[in-house]
């Protein structure tokens, strides 16, 4: 697994940086999350504040219900649309070949934009991943995506995908967290060239009374939250906490200026339990 840490004297991380995909594209390692941020000011004003503090990504998915003030938030930012990196995703109810067509479109509208960065699928419904794919590659193909991928989606999953694929996924979103390190669906992807990002990354806040992240975040007078976002970063995992609070999101941001230790990553890796705050998308239903 490919980590980062500080060189002698000098920071090799910063919240411009980016992994790159199999395809080329340059992907920023840090960015926002807006799961469960309400459409209107609360999304808009958390996606203005990011990009106000530096955020360089911005993630949404049809179903949040918010990709329109996801657009609006960009505006209001000044920032200019090529320097932003905007991942959207296909609902479940919107999955197969011509629904998932329909519902990139409707997403480009709402967004107010004529490209997405990334565009996933959400969760990997049965019966449908081949033919959604295939929708997806034709986007990526017409270059309203930059890039492609999956979400949720777990070993059998992705073969089934690249059973009839004629692109690689470029990256899988997956639920990440010290409570649920996924190290062998992390090795996996790693093999295959798909980046791995997490999704709630703080594992929607539950992390944050943890005994051992605790000591470790009062070592290097960070939070928890930073902690834990910092041990995503030295692991090469792209990591959108989701926050639509302005302190906590600049507080977010604030992980580039210090340096989790090898003893210290191993510890947080040894936290792994198992532990889902999410669906598992082995039994999940639409
Ligand atoms: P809020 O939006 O009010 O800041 P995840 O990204 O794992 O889903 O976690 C999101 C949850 O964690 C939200 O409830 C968010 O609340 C909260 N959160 C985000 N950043 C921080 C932080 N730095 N400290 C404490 N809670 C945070």
């Amino acid at each position: 697994m490919k980590a980062f840490y500080l060189e002698k004297g000098g920071i090799l991380m910063d919240i411009n940086s980016t992994v790159t995909l199999n395809n080329g594209i340059k992907m920023p390692l840090f960015g926002l999350g807006v799961f469960k941020a309400e459409d209107g000011t609360e999304t808009e004003n958390a996606v203005k504040w990011a990009i106000d503090e530096g955020y360089k990504s911005i993630d949404t998915a049809k179903i949040y219900g918010n990709e329109s003030s996801v657009g609006q938030g960009i505006k209001a930012s000044g920032v200019a649309r090529e320097d932003i990196f905007l991942t959207t995703k296909v609902w479940n109810s919107d999955q197969g070949y011509e629904t998932t067509l329909e519902a990139f479109e409707k997403s480009l509208k709402l967004l107010e934009t004529d490209y997405v960065d990334l565009y996933l699928i959400h969760w990997p419904v049965t019966g449908e991943i081949q033919a959604t794919w295939k929708a997806l590659e034709e986007i990526y193909e017409s270059g309203r995506a930059k890039a492609i991928g999956v979400s949720n989606f777990h070993k059998q999953h992705i073969e089934k995908l690249l059973e009839t694929a004629n692109i690689t996924p470029m990256v899988n979103q997956i639920e990440l967290h010290p409570y649920l390190n996924q190290k062998e669906l992390r090795a996996y992807c790693q093999s295959k060239g798909i980046v791995v990002e997490a999704w709630s990354p703080l594992a929607r806040g539950e992390v944050l009374n943890d005994s051992v992240l605790k000591d470790i975040a009062k070592k290097h007078h960070k939070s928890v939250a930073q902690i834990v976002i910092r041990w995503d970063l030295q692991n090469g995992i792209v990591t959108i906490p989701k926050s639509v609070n302005q302190e906590r999101i600049k507080q977010n941001a604030e992980v580039f200026d210090f340096e989790l230790s090898l003893e210290e990553m191993t510890a947080i890796n040894k936290l792994d339990k198992g532990y889902r705050s999410g669906t598992n998308p082995d039994t999940f239903e639409i």
